[in-house]
Order: C-alpha cells, then structure tokens, then sequence
C-alpha cells in the first residue's frame, strides 16, 4: 500500500492509496516511483525555511544519493519522506509499510544484545518469535555480523553497530531504504567495507535506495543518480547519473571516469555553498 501524506494545507492529509495509482505520470517507465516527493517544502514552526519545493523520485532499482550544505534540510526530507514530519507543504509518496530508516547514529538499545536489536523492529511489527529469530539471524549474516549475536552495543565498534543498525531495519526486507549519514562517524577504509556491504545488499534485496552523505566519493560510488542541493533553503540544483556498472569495484575510485564525476559534483556543490 503507498500512502500519500499531503501537507496540512491541502484538504488532504494522509490519504492510502494504490501503487498503481500514480503510474505513468512520468510516461516512460510502466513502474511507478518507489518514493515521489511533489513540491515539498518545509518551514518549522519557529519559522526557518529548511527546504523549499522540492520535486524528485527514486523509482525502483534505483540508488539516489542527495548531497548539499551542512543545515540544507537533507535530513528534514528524510524525516518527511518517513512520516516523522509533516511537510509544509507538497506531497510525498512512499509504501510506509516497507521502509527501512538507518540513522546517522546506530540509536540501539544498550540493555539488549545484538540479535535482540535487530529483532526489535519485528518485534514491533508482531512478527511471532521464531520467524523473528530466524529473520534476524539471516540480517547478521548478511551485515557480517555472525559471531556477535550476543554482545551489548557497548560492547561493539561504531562499524558494527551501524552494521547492527543496517540489519535491524532489513529483518522487515523493506522495498524503499532511507539513509541518514550512516557512515559519517567510522575511519575511512571502515566506511570502504560498508559501502560494499551496501551494495552487496542493494543488488541482493533490489530495494530503492535514498541516501545522505557529505562525502562526494561515497555518493558517486554508491549511486544510480547523485543529487546536489543548494544551502538551505534547499532544492534540487543538479542531478547527475552515474554510468558504473554493478557490482562496483573497491579500484572504480581510482579510475579516471569516476574522479571526473566526482569533480563535476564537486563543483555544484561548491556553488551550491556560494
Ligand atoms: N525541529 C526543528 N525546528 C526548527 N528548525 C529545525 C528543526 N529541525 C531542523 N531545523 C533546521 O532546519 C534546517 C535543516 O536541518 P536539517 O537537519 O534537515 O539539515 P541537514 O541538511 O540534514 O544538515 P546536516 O548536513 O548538518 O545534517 C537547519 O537550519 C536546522 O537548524
Ligand atoms: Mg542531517
């Protein structure tokens, strides 16, 4: 089921539709859009204008990663595009029933063991306990976490604890997948290894995928179309596909075509600061 949530200010606040409901409004692909936001602005109540109309999509099999000044309202698109805000106004259309959401801190409860964190989400979701089990070991396996199942948070390094935060949210196989600079706070031949990791999930479990970073290597490996956002307010200032085939090899970042690309969005971005 996709749920249209339509700001406050259209008579419409949330309304369930079907999937197939929005197919075609792009005329060229016959699969609707995995997430759509439509002129989706956001202005906080104390008044400042994180982001303004704002219109793109990931459809499916696609890897879109946005990035853009420190405050331009990457993650506030996010939390929209999650249903933890309300945007100001526009719409945004997305299968809430099948989102995975990694944060830019693993935020797991320290009082539970690993296997027990991933559970959690199917926990939630009444998911009996042996299908939960089951689920969640076959998410360690995936991570690469087998061998910690029983370990507390405190006692993991921040790589396997985002790793333990990306299998908390695949136990529920989600369809669309929202990433909040998960990888900002690990060493870089750390974040390498996790972007594989990301990969190998993405082509295995073929969900759309959004992704935030602040770093232009990261975004141009991952990704199927990087987007460059302006300072805040922000919108959409450019759009770049990226051409590499799947899977990526960890040496495409030393490859001629690949720092070209990586340039180019670098200076968007550059201007998108100015
Ligand atoms: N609840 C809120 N109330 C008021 N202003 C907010 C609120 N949440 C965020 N903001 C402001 O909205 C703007 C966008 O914030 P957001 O967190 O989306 O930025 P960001 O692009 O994710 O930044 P960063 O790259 O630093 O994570 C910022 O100026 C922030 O201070
Ligand atoms: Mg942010």
């Amino acid at each position: 089921m996709t749920e249209t949530s339509t700001a406050a200010t259209s008579p419409a606040t949330s309304t369930a539709t079907s999937r197939t409901a929005s197919s075609g409004a792009h005329g060229t692909s016959p699969q609707p859009p995995a997430l759509r936001f439509v002129d989706v602005s956001m202005v906080f109540p104390d008044g400042t204008h994180a982001l303004s109309e704002t219109t793109f999509d990931v459809r499916p099999g696609e890897f879109v990663t946005v990035v853009g000044p420190s405050g331009c309202g990457k993650s506030t698109l996010l939390r929209i595009a999650s249903g933890l805000n309300d945007a100001t106004t526009g719409s945004v259309e997305v299968d809430r029933s099948s989102l995975g959401y990694v944060f830019q801190d693993a935020t797991l409860l320290q009082w539970r063991t690993v296997q027990r964190n991933v559970e959690l989400l199917a926990e939630l979701e009444g998911v009996p306990r042996r299908e939960r089990a089951r689920r969640a070991g076959d998410a360690i396996d995936l991570v690469g976490l087998r061998g910690a199942e029983r370990q507390y948070p405190k006692q993991l390094s921040g790589g396997m604890k985002m790793r333990a935060s990306l299998a908390r949210s695949l136990v529920l196989e989600p369809s669309v997948f929202l990433f909040d600079e998960p990888f900002g706070a690990v060493d870089e031949i750390t974040r390498e290894r996790l972007n594989d990791e990301v990969i190998s999930l993405f082509q295995r479990k073929g969900f759309a995928g959004l992704f935030i970073t602040h770093s232009i290597t990261e975004a141009v490996f991952l990704s199927t179309r990087v987007l460059v956002m302006s300072a805040r307010p922000g919108h959409i200032v450019g759009d770049y596909r990226v051409p590499f085939d799947y899977p990526r090899a960890p040496e495409l970042r030393f490859e001629p075509a690949f720092a070209e690309l990586c340039g180019e969005v670098s200076h968007a971005l550059r201007g998108a600061h100015s």
